[in-house]
């Protein structure tokens, strides 16, 4: 089978992975907050060393009608100081439940636009949420997510000093035709000045990169690779767009279907780029994401110790991931809780006094070894077989879904473990499929996901 039929066959709609079990099919609706901290104990009594935190700050002054991001469009940026408070209250709200000593490894600003923030109010979050004593002082890692077009040198500097050193910025593509049916409008001399400007400050740096936007051709996104070389990013991430329209209607209904690249377009482009990336000297990471040779995730890479969470891939793991703020999903390995999706919901729940928990999912057992072989493949794509529950045929299911990718040549299996041939690589979502229990017992009715490809 060549690379078109392969990508005819196996381009269906399917998860991206960043859980297990995945959202759509979360269990505990309602989750009582009380129920959520009651696993977040048990977790801190297992033994819990790092804690990651996600903090979503929703907000942007425009929207990008391709987004798929839980974000709140406005220009009033009265909006920003009751939102921090509330942050920091939440992350008050918390404290009882955290085992003395925890330090924090990672903390990442996403969005919305992280940077829709005064300079101020993103100090006035981060000295309310670390201090001295929970910071983990050598391996922490700072990062934010930024709008090229909505960050000042102030805002680079005030992060800078509160300790961050990672940035990633948006810049999905820049072809005018492309940018205007996004509304999303942004130069390449705007981001190159705001890229040196981040570089010279001393951080290292991400460019979000999507494929299969609309008006998107292989010449025009040809030359956003090139940009892109241009100013070597330590890290690019390049997106397959996810066209979601029942879920994002409003933006992603705004232009004609037809004019987005399909199967062998769509899969053009990204062949295209990856292999420009990896000539310019990038090493391919998991799914979609390249970073050059002396960085963090490459070496994580090449080390298998690549690990992927709601924010994607990263470089170490923690125990606990605490998502604040509106929409954040929480993930404390055995059972995952997210806020409530709206501003207003999230801050008056949190006013109460009350976490703003208002979904999640407790996992057992055998979703525990299916989570584990997940984030496997999604890393490394290859896992291996627990000996133990091959024995009660605890796999032999799976096999079966998984003969049609064997028979293919995506994939070799042994008694040890399942690999993913590099012909396959594009096709590891598909190949996660064959584990999700959900997905095969039920293949619910309404269409959930965007397509693997
Ligand atoms: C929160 S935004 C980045 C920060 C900032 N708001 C900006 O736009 O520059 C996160 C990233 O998600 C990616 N993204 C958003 N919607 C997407 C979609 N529908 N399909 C694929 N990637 C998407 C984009 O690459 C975007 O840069
Ligand atoms: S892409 Fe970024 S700036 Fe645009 S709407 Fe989404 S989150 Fe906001």
């Amino acid at each position: 089978m060549n690379e078109l039929q392969l990508i005819q066959k196996y381009n269906v709609p399917g998860p991206r992975y960043t859980s297990y079990p995945t959202v759509p099919f979360w269990k505990k609706l309602p989750l009582e907050p009380s129920e959520w901290l009651n696993k977040l104990e048990l977790k801190m009594r297992q033994g819990v060393q790092s804690l990651g935190i996600y903090i979503h700050l929703p907000f942007c002054e425009s929207l990008c009608t391709f987004c798929g991001c839980h974000k709140r469009i406005t220009k009033n940026h009265n909006v920003e100081l009751p939102y921090i408070d509330t942050v920091i209250k939440e992350w008050n709200l918390y404290q009882p439940y955290l085992v003395k000593g925890v330090q924090i490894k990672e903390l990442h600003l996403g969005g919305g636009t992280p940077t829709f923030f005064a300079p101020s109010a993103l100090k006035r979050l981060i000295e309310g949420i670390i201090d001295n004593k929970n910071l983990h002082k050598e391996l922490c890692e700072l990062s934010f997510e930024a709008h090229p077009g909505a960050t000042s040198q102030a805002h680079l500097v005030e992060l800078y000093h509160l300790g961050f050193r990672r940035v990633s910025f948006g810049i999905q593509d820049y072809n005018p035709k492309v940018q205007k049916a996004i509304h999303r409008e942004q130069s390449f001399e705007l981001v190159k000045e705001v890229h040196l400007s981040a570089k010279g400050l001393g951080y290292r740096i991400n460019h979000d990169l999507v494929y299969g936007l609309p008006f998107q051709e292989l010449d025009g996104f040809s030359d956003t690779i090139d940009k892109t070389i241009e100013l070597m990013p330590d890290r690019i991430a390049l997106y397959s767009y996810a066209h979601v329209p029942w879920i994002k209607g409003t933006g992603q209904r705004g232009y004609d279907e037809g004019n987005l690249p399909q199967d062998k377009e769509k899969r053009a482009l990204y062949e295209m780029a990856y292999f420009k990336l990896l000539k310019a000297g990038y090493i391919s990471i998991g799914m979609d994401h390249f970073a050059l040779p002396n960085d963090s995730l490459s070496k994580a890479f090449k080390n298998k110790a690549l690990h992927r969470n709601f924010m994607g891939y990263t470089h170490q793991k923690t125990d606990v991931l605490l998502g604040l703020g509106m929409s954040a999903i929480s993930d404390a390995w055995i059972a995952f809780a997210q806020n409530n999706k709206t501003v207003e919901g999230y801050q008056n729940q949190i006013a109460k006094g009350e976490l703003a928990i208002f979904r999640g999912h407790f996992l057992d057992e055998q979703e525990l070894i299916l989570r584990r072989h997940i984030l496997d493949l999604m890393c490394h794509f290859e896992t291996k077989w627990d000996p133990s529950q091959a024995a009660q045929g605890f796999y032999d299911d799976i096999k079966i879904r998984l003969n049609e990718l064997f028979t293919d040549q995506l994939m070799s299996f042994d008694e040890e473990k399942l690999s993913i041939l590099s012909k396959g690589k594009p096709f590891v979502r598909n190949v996660c499929m064959a584990f999700d229990l959900y997905l095969a017992r039920q293949l619910p009715n309404q269409q959930l996901f965007s397509s693997t490809i």
